[in-house]
């Protein structure tokens, strides 16, 4: 079992003067600068991606004993294709590799496995582990680890458009009940809280079609660090970072 930053009585260490009672409930993260951090040490691209599957570990470490209830990390996106075939054949490669080696002990860990994105594009290798890896965990309690795997924000808004759209045709639905939980709810991210942090790595400031509805109030950190360089430190400053904020969701502060 990993090292949990709470006992029983819910509050122990809390490190770096976090508050674990104020803790972002969802943290998601656009991970990129694997390919810089690997063109810096004169390493072929992918070497760059196996560093970051490195970084994803600690991470997923880390969200799981400090408490927080989902990660999200954006593995692939629909743009992701465009890069050379043998790049995407690595990343899938990666990923099945991934799951293969971390399921049990995540299962273990009490980590449930969730996916967002069209898998049917995937190599089947790839959807079979992950079928496999979401049916093992589904009853899991602990940590939800959300993988967006050929997502784009935008494909996932069309999707949900054409859910609604199918509903009004079949006479389920009017057009005037469309508000906006029902728009959230036929999103991939249904039953999820929507992030209440953002980070993105290596200092790019785009959102690059991650979440577009979900992330309306989201607080979002920005590191330098390229992502196979993100530890649980950076992780940790990051969330101090979000407990310095003060979300007001479009209101005022009342003090
Ligand atoms: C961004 O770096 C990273 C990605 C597009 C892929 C992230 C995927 C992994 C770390 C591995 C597979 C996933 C799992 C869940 C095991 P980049 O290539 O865009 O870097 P660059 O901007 O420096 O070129």
């Amino acid at each position: 079992m990993w090292l949990s930053f709470r006992n029983k009585d819910k509050k122990v260490f809390s490190p770096k003067g976090i508050d674990l009672e104020r803790l972002p409930r969802h943290i998601a993260i656009i991970m990129d600068g694997n390919g810089r951090w690997a063109k810096k040490r004169g390493l072929p691209r992918t070497m760059g991606h196996r560093a970051g599957v490195e970084a994803i570990r600690e991470v997923v470490k880390t969200c799981s004993n400090l408490g927080v209830e989902v990660l999200t990390v954006y593995a692939f996106s629909t743009e992701n294709w465009r890069r050379p075939k043998d790049e995407v054949g690595i990343l899938m490669r990666l990923l099945t590799e991934y799951l293969r080696a971390e399921l049990n002990e995540l299962h273990g860990n009490n980590v449930k496995i969730m996916t967002m994105g069209d898998l049917t594009l995937l190599p089947l290798e790839a959807q079979k582990e992950l079928s496999r890896a979401t049916k093992q965990t589904e009853h899991n309690t602990g940590l939800i680890l959300n993988l967006a795997l050929n997502y784009g924000g935008r494909a996932e808004v069309t999707r949900a458009l054409r859910i609604l759209g199918e509903e009004i045709q079949q006479g389920k639905l009017a057009p005037e009940e469309i508000n906006e939980e029902r728009i959230s709810s036929s999103l991939f991210t249904v039953g999820l809280p929507d992030p209440d942090l953002l980070i993105r790595t290596s200092g790019e400031m785009r959102l690059s079609n991650f979440m577009l509805w979900q992330l309306a109030y989201t607080e979002i950190v920005i590191t330098e660090q390229l992502w196979p360089d993100f530890t649980p430190e950076t992780l940790l400053d990051a969330i101090k970072t979000y407990q310095l904020r003060e979300r007001r969701f479009g209101g005022i502060n009342k003090e």
